[in-house]
């Protein structure tokens, strides 16, 4: 099938990759000309384990093109998928379309036989009924079709997740539109997925609904941690023996730093927003996002009393700094928050991450990046475990330390709180 991604960011980019992969052709567009310059280089602008080897064996069979000429693409496709981004407008929690209609505008002028638009982008609820009403004031109705076909998608894990989906989610009352996106995916459906077919509306609910779903278990796990801590329970123990019940479930229920990155803040955001638009109150998804906006202050809270409020001058090293393992990516990430407040308050803060120096953190005072876990630890008074990088689950910590008396914060409970004991290790971690 002849298929056209609009927006090469990380939906657009890996689903149009992983298309090709499965052998249709595939055109990615984005009005970025050096993004499309350096992707026709194989050049990838996303740190996404895998893609780059991808990118290269697909553009070689002939089988995926970039280009910045949306109108020449969506002429040459039978399937058009919208991948902009929906990011949450200034100060607001209402989510900015504007780059949704913009697209749709410019596909309106651009079909003259049968096409599905396919909305990939995460939007709210009825996004698709008004991008039908732009291509409807240029087009025949019986010449398109829009669908709601969200992503589900993990940074860092994304190709695996396109390949191994739980479920294809294709919200359209359309039957054509349905089959042929039955057909587009059936390699996966073979291979164990779910396809289910919804309304439009419920197609692009159940996108806000599953990652606030996932946002609530995360902060049920961080708050139930508080708790543990004050009453000498491990958190772990609480998350293995709920999980175990099949109808909760062991995965998300890793307590943690605040969740972070580009799309659990954005989504329950925006889904507030719709919701208050429909005079509904979502009252749970309102105190998720407060508490994970307040889990950033209390973890601030207990490096103070680990550090007996003696910041100043100390020597605090971050591992990791973006939201998760396995991205480069720093959106919404709890460091951006953690950092400047040391900084601020006199700490001498190093920091290591796979993906290399932030600019983030390029302003502040007495704030280092280090090449390598050694040089970051060695004269730290204490090392911040943020991010669970592969790399930092077995570093030697006792050899790599020059001070006696060092302590560890592990956010992420990588390491074994009685092997640290064992080590003489001054150590704590989260909800145990
Ligand atoms: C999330 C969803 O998991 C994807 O299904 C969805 O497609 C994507 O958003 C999106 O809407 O595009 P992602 O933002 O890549 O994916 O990251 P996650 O792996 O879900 O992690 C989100 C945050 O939750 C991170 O800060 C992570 O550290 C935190 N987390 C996750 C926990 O604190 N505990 C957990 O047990 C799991």
């Amino acid at each position: 099938m002849k298929l056209c991604m609009i927006g090469t960011g990380y939906v657009g980019l890996v689903s149009g990759v992983c298309f090709a992969e499965l052998g249709n052709e595939v055109i990615c567009v984005d009005k970025d000309q050096n993004k499309i310059n350096n992707l026709k280089k194989s050049i990838i602008p996303i740190y996404e384990p895998g893609l780059n080897e991808l990118v290269k064996k697909n553009s070689k069979a002939g089988r995926l093109k970039f280009s910045t000429n949306i109108d020449e693409s969506v002429q040459k496709s039978n399937i058009i998928f919208i991948c902009v981004g929906t990011p949450t407008k200034k100060n607001k929690y209402e989510a900015d379309l504007s780059q949704v209609y913009d697209v749709a505008k410019k596909i309106s002028k651009n079909i003259k036989s049968f096409k599905i638009i396919i909305n990939k982008s995460t939007v709210p609820v009825m996004t698709g009924d008004k991008v039908e009403k732009i291509l409807s004031k240029k087009v025949k109705k019986k010449l398109f079709s829009v669908v709601s076909n969200p992503e589900f998608l993990r940074e860092g894990e994304a190709i695996r997740d396109f390949i191994y989906p739980d479920r294809i989610v294709i919200g359209t009352s359309n039957k054509k539109s349905n089959k042929i996106l039955k057909n587009l995916y059936s390699p996966l459906i073979s291979k164990g997925a779910k396809y289910i077919n919804t309304s439009r509306r419920a197609a692009e609910l159940i996108k806000y609904a599953s990652n606030a779903f996932l946002a609530t278990k995360i902060t049920f796990i961080n708050e139930l941690a508080n708790f543990c801590e004050k009453l000498d329970i491990n958190v772990e123990d609480v998350s293995i023996g709920m999980g175990t019940d099949k109808r909760i479930g062991g995965r998300f229920l890793r307590a943690g730093p605040a969740y972070g990155g580009s799309c659990f803040p954005k989504d329950t955001r925006a889904l507030i927003d719709t919701a208050n638009k429909s005079l509904t109150s979502l009252s749970v998804i309102k105190s998720v996002i407060n508490s994970n906006n307040k889990r950033s202050d209390l973890l601030l809270y207990r490096i103070r009393k680990i550090l007996k409020n003696r910041i100043k001058n100390k020597k605090i090293t971050f591992l990791g700094v973006t939201f998760k393992a396995n991205t480069d990516d720093m959106r919404e990430s709890s460091s951006l928050k953690m950092i400047p407040y040391l900084s601020k308050k006199g700490a001498k803060v190093r920091y290591y991450d796979p993906t290399g120096k932030k600019q983030e953190f390029d302003r502040l005072k007495n704030v280092q990046f280090k090449n390598n876990i050694k040089e970051a630890c060695i004269s730290s008074d204490l090392i911040i475990i943020h991010t669970e990088w592969n790399e930092f689950k077995l570093i030697d910590l006792k050899r790599i330390v020059s001070k006696k008396n060092f302590i560890v914060y592990d956010l992420r409970n990588i390491y074994s709180p009685e092997k640290m004991k064992k080590q003489k290790i001054k150590y704590f971690g989260i909800g145990r």
